[in-house]
């Protein structure tokens, strides 16, 4: 995102953010979803790690704990109460580890727990009675709550004597935690706000939160709280070495704490820990997004420090976000290989679960009028069955003023002015008239094999009929698996023409990149605005990878021409259609124009690489001015074997006078692979 830009989207979600966050903390009544507004938070955690000059100190990302809501007494927290420094990876788990590591000479051990979805709270135990109860507040000063945590029922009132610890009985004694509400309690307590014909709460946390800060302690009591430990603290703090221990000692007077929480010997163990908690968590009580992981010695985790608000000496490792929120640059139209016009909407690329999404499809016209989904919108994505991303709504709150409806029968003749369409009656998808698939197909092979794309002569009017005709080839790339002895079956072909069909094919499976873009057919890329693809992205891998912003980089390139393309490239089906091309052996060649190192050089390659797959190879020696060829012949220079080589490929090599090269000499004596 360009810097003008980013500053005025950080503008932008900093006031709604303060916003959601003043209903949500203040008046414990959010207006919108949790999805929406860690969406949004992250979005502006992402674009400030992006543009670190932007960051000031009123940024949401900035604060820790929550607003004072005033009718309690302010009490100043012995030590402050801090926050947790979220890493989302096991790499990034390893950084911190590695930074950790390097300001200390002892051999560290870890200790991991659930992070536990509530509200924050310390208890204040004197000579082993509960004195006092404090929420976090703003992690300074917090909000005296004694009286409602007394009605918990799990904090005790006085802490059982430990006969390991008997120090712990006297003196001062800190225990912070969580307050949290069960899941099963909360569906009950919502079950009956429905039977009242009342509104149900929103989550678990919320209703935590708000009945804690409640003012009328009888009704904190009938409601069920629980809280569970992560801290136990004593004025001398040598008492108590590890966190191990500290977990210990918390069971043993009496404080409920994670049964599940354990040191982990070294980062592997760590690492399991993670892997194990990822789908197991769901299985857990109470809500949990993460883990805390903390260096066990506790002298050594003092000692590490504090960076601003956050201890060096632990993270809070958080499951990818199955939720993100990103903005709507545009929404294009693919028609499919029936004829049928799908809507989808293409993104700022953003992370969700783990991968970069920059696109969705949206189905159909009702789709987009149920969602109202316009240009420019923000919306919140999801992944549906972990794979597929799909729009889940659109935040109103952020819709652009100019913003206009999408009529998608205008949307229709503006990208496609020379069709016509209909939407046949019962269905919610609109069809190009007159587009019997057959025909379609056919006059797609027609245009691939023409003269002006891969030039493929024996593929004609007659004969491409015969074969769709006979069910011989179903899409565009079936014509590379076809077999002689099926189309010699036809009554059409001789021994004789077959075999020629099938040679003529063969000999096709290297077309130069932008005849292969043309030949794919797609709606308004003709010759020469495949050339100008061709040469800006040098390979068909990079091409698919492109966003709609690259191909208006593109000179010549405008917005309808950019939208087919983008329509058209971002259609699973036809990304399915290009693999299989890719499975079939078939590899666009771009010879570089400017003189390459590896130009005027032809490569083959054979076995499994270990440096890069198949493709990335054939990228990068197109990039430096080589050919990839998928099969020896006289005109290759060398033939490049990963593991172990063939022996008829070798015999092959050898009898053209090809050189034959391992990968490692490959890499020693002509092209580096490994940098
Ligand atoms: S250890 C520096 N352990 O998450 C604070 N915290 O984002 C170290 N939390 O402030 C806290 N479950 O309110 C710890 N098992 C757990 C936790 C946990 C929830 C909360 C806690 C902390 C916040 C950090």
């Amino acid at each position: 995102m360009q810097k003008k830009n980013a500053k005025n989207r950080i503008d932008e979600l900093r006031k709604l953010i303060s916003k959601y966050s003043y209903e949500y903390h203040v008046n414990d009544a959010p207006s919108v979803s949790d999805a929406i507004y860690d969406g949004l938070f992250n979005e502006l955690k992402q674009l400030e790690a992006e543009n670190p000059d932007l960051i000031t100190p009123e940024s949401p990302t900035q604060r820790v704990g929550n607003e004072l809501k005033g009718g309690f007494e302010k009490v100043a927290h012995a030590s402050r109460m801090l926050s947790l420094n979220d890493v989302f990876s096991a790499e990034d788990v390893l950084k911190w580890f590695k930074r950790v590591e390097k300001m200390t000479s002892e051999k560290l051990d870890f200790f991991a727990d659930i992070k536990m979805d509530g509200l924050a709270c310390s208890l204040i135990y004197v000579d082993g009675k509960l004195n006092r109860a404090v929420t976090r507040g703003d992690s300074f000063i917090g909000e005296d709550v004694t009286n409602n945590v007394r009605t918990i029922r799990n904090v005790p009132l006085e802490l059982q004597s430990s006969k390991n610890y008997p120090e712990i009985s006297f003196g001062r004694t800190e225990i912070r935690g969580e307050i949290l509400i069960l899941k099963d309690d909360f569906e009950k307590i919502n079950h009956q706000m429905i039977e009242k014909g009342q509104s149900e709460y929103k989550n678990p946390r919320n209703l935590a939160a708000g009945t804690v800060r409640q003012l009328d302690p009888k009704l904190v009591a009938s409601r069920p709280l629980v809280f569970i430990a992560y801290d136990i603290i004593r004025e001398d703090d040598r008492e108590i070495r590890t966190w191990e221990q500290a977990y210990q000692i918390l069971g043993e007077i009496g404080i409920r704490r994670n049964s599940e929480a354990r040191r982990c010997e070294d980062l592997n163990e760590v690492v399991k820990f993670i892997d194990f908690w990822d789908k197991a968590r769901l299985d857990l009580p109470f809500n949990t997004d993460g883990l805390v992981v903390k260096i066990n010695n506790r002298k050594i985790y003092k000692d590490l420090g504090v960076v601003g608000k956050q201890p060096r000496a632990a993270i809070a490792y958080k499951y990818a976000a199955e939720q993100a929120t990103t903005i709507v640059k545009d929404i294009v139209i693919s028609i499919g290989r029936t004829g049928a016009a799908t809507p989808v909407a293409v993104f700022e690329p953003v992370q969700v679960a783990g991968t970069t999404v920059k696109h969705a499809s949206l189905h159909n016209a009702d789709e987009i009028e149920r969602l109202d989904v316009r240009r420019g919108d923000t919306v919140v994505i999801y992944k549906a069955g972990d794979i597929i991303p799909k729009v889940e709504s659109v935040i109103m709150d952020l819709r652009p003023k100019e913003s206009k409806k999408i009529d998608f029968e205008d949307e229709l003749k503006r990208q496609y002015p020379e069709l016509e369409f209909y939407r046949p009656q019962g269905e919610a998808v609109y069809r190009v008239r007159g587009a019997v698939q057959s025909v379609i197909l056919a006059k797609s092979i027609e245009h691939y094999a023409s003269r002006g794309a891969v030039d493929i002569n024996t593929l004609g009017e007659k004969n491409v009929k015969a074969l769709v005709d006979a069910g011989l080839v179903q899409d565009l790339a079936d014509i590379y698996s076809l077999k002689f002895e099926d189309v010699v079956s036809l009554e059409r072909f001789a021994k004789i023409s077959a075999q020629k069909l099938i040679d003529a094919i063969n000999n096709a499976k290297n077309p130069d990149l932008d005849k292969f873009i043309y030949g794919l057919g797609v709606r308004h890329i003709g010759a020469q605005t495949a050339k100008d693809l061709a040469d800006k992205f040098q390979s068909l891998n990079s091409l698919r990878q492109a966003d709609l912003d690259d191909f208006l980089e593109v000179d010549g390139i405008g917005v309808v021409v950019a939208e087919s393309l983008a329509g058209w490239l971002f259609d699973d089906q036809n990304q399915d259609l290009l693999d299989k091309f890719t499975s079939l052996g078939v590899v666009p060649h771009y010879e570089s124009k400017s003189d390459g190192y590896l130009s005027g050089i032809s490569i083959a390659v054979t076995g499994t690489l270990s440096a890069m797959s198949r493709l990335e190879f054939s990228d990068l020696i197109q990039k430096n001015g080589g050919k990839f060829n998928t099969s020896v012949t006289k005109d290759t220079n060398y033939l490049v074997y990963g593991g172990k080589i063939g022996a008829s490929k070798k015999a092959k090599a050898e009898k053209l006078g090809v050189q034959i090269l391992s990968e490692k000499e490959f890499s020693d004596q002509v092209f580096d692979l490994t940098k």
